[in-house]
């Protein structure tokens, strides 16, 4: 079995049953944009990620920026809010309009193409670097999204990932509610395998955490959210606020749930010499 195959074979590994699927109302996998913008926000206040440090080394002061699966920005409107040219790639419409939004609040020029990379690859024009982040573990078709970034790189390709599935530590709660078994994998040494392979170069990959950032308001939002991740109808809600409040940490009127440190990997290559 090929690398590409493996990541394949492991996310479809992680397919919901149809009959789970078919008792809820809303689909597990979406993500609300209050989440994501409160997460952009914590984003702001934490150490600057590894990522934005490499591909600004690698951008240089003006070099430009193509983010594929941009959501709101977090990853890449720092970057362009230093002079960069950005081009950000986003399939979800609702993103791509928070995203529009946030751009403009805070002044900062970017043209969103609205589509799944690489369908939409030729109307995004080359950049000198080539980013996406926490975006990977959703493409099953990895070679051909990552080949489209390699090509359109002039200088370097990053991409950002969680060491794991971020579905991962969902696990132990898919087995207590449904008795349903989750995979393992893929994990970011699965991804620079398929790079070797698809791509054909050795990527460098650098290894931190930052802060969880995920936060809830109230037991409410955070079993709700969960409770649609978990594929949970409603009425059986209670049940998971059981299970889960031996594990929530309060702390300043915000609920917190796991790891509050996520362990990331930035792995990159040059598509140029220096
Ligand atoms: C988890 S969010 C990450 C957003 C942002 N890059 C960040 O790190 O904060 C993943 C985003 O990628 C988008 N996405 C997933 N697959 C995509 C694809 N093939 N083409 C374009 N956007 C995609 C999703 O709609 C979602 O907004």
């Amino acid at each position: 079995m090929t690398a590409a195959d493996r990541w394949a074979a492991e996310l479809a590994a992680w397919a919901i049953p149809d009959e789970l699927l078919a008792a809820v109302d809303e689909s597990p996998y979406g993500w609300p944009v209050e989440l994501w913008r409160r997460r952009s926000e914590a984003a702001e206040a934490a150490p600057e990620p590894e990522t934005t440090r490499i591909v600004r080394e690698l951008a240089g002061p003006d070099g430009s920026i193509l983010d594929i699966g941009a959501g709101t920005g977090r990853a890449s409107l720092p970057l362009a809010a230093e002079g960069r040219p950005l081009v950000a790639v986003e399939k979800d419409p609702g993103m791509a309009a928070a995203l529009r939004d946030e751009a403009a609040a805070r002044g900062i020029p970017v043209e969103v193409v609205e589509g799944a990379w690489p369908d939409v690859a030729d109307r995004a024009g080359p950049a000198d670097v080539v980013m996406s982040a926490n975006v990977v573990y959703d493409v099953a078709g990895i070679v051909p999204f990552l080949r489209a970034m390699h090509d359109h790189a002039r200088r370097a390709v990053v991409v950002e990932l969680t060491e794991r599935h971020p579905w991962a530590n969902l696990a132990p709660w898919y087995r207590a509610l449904h008795g349903l078994d989750r995979p393992d994998g893929p994990t970011w040494e699965d991804l620079v395998a398929v790079i070797r392979e698809a791509v054909g170069v050795d990527p460098a990959a650098e290894r931190w955490s930052r802060p969880g950032g995920l936060w809830y308001e109230s037991w409410d939002e955070l079993v709700a959210v969960l409770g649609r991740r978990l594929v949970l109808p409603r009425q059986r809600r209670g049940q998971l606020r059981r299970l889960l409040e031996g594990e929530v940490e309060v702390d300043r009127g915000r609920l917190y749930l796991g790891d509050r440190e996520r362990r990331m990997v930035t792995v990159w290559w040059r598509t140029a010499p220096e």
